[in-house]
Parts: structure tokens; sequence; C-alpha cells
């Protein structure tokens, strides 16, 4: 199937500036050659454009909410066209706000294609905030809540009438940051969480089976990682680090047995944020895993 790369340069969700040179970095760390190099046939649609970020605080729980809901429409509409075109769209953040833009046009394909959705999150955060739970405004703390319907208008219903999708389509993995009020929210609304606990006690190969269990060959399978899922030893350029997230041996094993079930069929590469990296160290190691994720093995596949 082949990719198609799809730079969105915006950090107007986000809580620090810088996540907008993200799509660049990773195209510096040699994102497309990486894929043609796993015989992926790739075409890279460039960079969205939209509003630039006013740098304002936030006004009735949201932070640039004008500016979010034009990024995000943006994002919808070009995913939406890729998925139409048979094309795998990797969209390349940005900030985690432009999640809704992503997974609402994944989930309308799926709706008008008969397809069942699975979401797998992988990030520190579980990004379920409201305009009442939050405590900064930041819209790339509440993308999972939109998507879930709750939300503002202009973004739980973007691109048609949404909700787009219930919690039961979400797995998150790595999450070991959650506000307090979003911590009961994501309770009452029963999200399947993952989370560093979790994963010390059971390891990453028990959590991946059963993150990714029940999967068949009529589910589309939607990553979305947030590049602050990894420790921040080793992705330090990132705007929300929190210590004692996954290794470079635990995320590369996260994205083995993504590849190894086959249904994937759209990503997003989210909130890297070169302004705080050491080298472009952070996009060479999101490359890395993105290779992982395209099936790059040591040995002969069977
Ligand atoms: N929970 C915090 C907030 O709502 C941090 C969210 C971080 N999200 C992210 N996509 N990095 O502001
Ligand atoms: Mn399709
Ligand atoms: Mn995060
Ligand atoms: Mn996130």
């Amino acid at each position: 199937i082949p990719v198609s790369l799809i730079g969105a340069p915006t950090d107007v969700g986000a809580g620090a500036r810088g996540v907008s040179m993200g799509p660049e970095a990773l195209r510096v760390a040699g994102l497309h050659p990486t894929l043609e190099a796993l015989d992926c046939v790739v075409q890279d649609r460039g960079n969205l454009v939209g509003p630039p970020n006013p740098w304002q605080p936030a006004s009735n729980g949201y932070r640039h909410l004008s500016e979010v809901v034009a990024w995000n429409t943006a994002v919808h509409d070009a995913v939406y066209a890729e998925l139409g075109l048979g094309r795998l769209p990797i969209l390349l953040g940005g900030d985690h706000c432009l999640g809704i833009g992503s997974i609402s046009a994944v989930a309308r394909h799926c709706r008008e294609q008969g397809k069942k959705l699975r979401v797998l999150w992988l990030d520190a955060h579980a990004d379920f905030n409201t305009s009442l739970l939050t405590p900064s405004g930041n819209i790339h703390g509440m993308p999972v809540a939109c998507l879930c319907g709750h939300g503002p208008d202009a973004l739980v219903n973007i691109g048609g009438t949404g909700p787009w999708i219930s919690p039961q389509a979400v797995r998150q993995i790595g999450i070991r940051s959650v506000d307090e009020g979003e911590k009961r929210f994501v309770h009452e609304m029963g999200l399947e969480v993952f989370d560093m606990r979790y994963i010390d006690e059971m390891g990453m190969r028990h959590t991946m089976e059963l993150a990714l269990a029940m999967i068949d060959s009529n589910t589309h399978l939607h990553v979305s990682f947030d590049v602050d899922f990894l420790d921040p030893d080793v992705a330090p350029g990132v705007g929300t680090t929190v210590r004692g997230g996954p290794t470079y041996r635990e995320a590369q094993l996260c994205m083995e047995m993504i590849a190894d079930c086959g249904r994937m069929a759209s990503l997003d590469v989210m909130e890297l944020n070169p302004a705080l990296d050491v080298r472009n160290q952070t996009a060479e190691v999101a490359v890395d895993l993105i290779a992982s994720l395209f099936g790059k093995s040591t040995l002969m596949r069977r």
C-alpha cells in the first residue's frame, strides 16, 4: 500500500512553541528514504498551510480554538483524501490536537467503508481533558475527549456528524501523566489504559498482545504516536517530557508487534519539538521506530 507524508507545521494546540518544526526534522532525519528502503512507495505531499500561532492565553477553557479548528479542518481533508485514494497517510505533526483532524478522517472513511476502527494512542498523557477539566487550556491535551464527543461543536463534528469514535475503540499505551479531573473522566468513560505501572508489571509484549487483541481483517488500525510516549532519555525533543517512559527496546518491540499484526492503515507522528532536541536525535529515534512499524526486522521475516 502506497504511503503519503503530510506535514502539519503548527504548534497552536501546544504549551511550548517549536513542534511546528517537527515535519521538517523528520524529513531531515531521513523518513522518506527509510520507508523506501523498506519497499514502500512514498509520496511527500509537502506541508499543509494554516493560521499562525497567536500565542494568546486561554479563553473559556481553550487556547487558540479558532486556529485549532482551521488546522484540524485542513488535516481532516488531507487525510480523508489520501484514504480515498487507497493510500496510507502519515501525518507529521505538529502538536497532538491534530489527532482530531486525522482520526476523524479515518473514522469517516471507516464509517463509509463499513470497517471497524481501532486506535492505538501511544503517549505519556491521556489527552482526555475538557475545557472544564484542563489545567492549561492547551487543546493538545484534549483530542481523545473531542473525538469521543466531549469538546466544542466545531471539533466534535469536524468533517461530519460526530462523535467520531467511542472510547471502546481506543487503547492507550505508556500513560504516566493524567491530570486530577482528567483521571476521573478517563475512569468514567471506561477508556482502556495500559499505563506504565501495567507495562512494568506485565511487560510490553503482554501489553501489546492485549492492545492488539480482536483486530481482524476488517479492522482499520490507526496509530497515534506522541513522541513523548518515549522515555526522555531517548527522546528529549518534546515539550511535555515525563520521565519513566518506555525504553528504546520496549518501544521497538511495541512497533514490531504492531507491524506483525499487519493492519496499520494510518499513522500520526506528533509532538516532536526540534527546538528542544539534541542534534535531531529524537527525530532520528522516531524514524528508527517508524521503520519498525513498517516492517523493518533484523532477520528474514517468515
Ligand atoms: N495534560 C496536560 C494538559 O492538558 C498535558 C497534555 C500534553 N499533551 C500532549 N499532547 N503532549 O495540558
Ligand atoms: Mn481503505
Ligand atoms: Mn503526550
Ligand atoms: Mn499527546
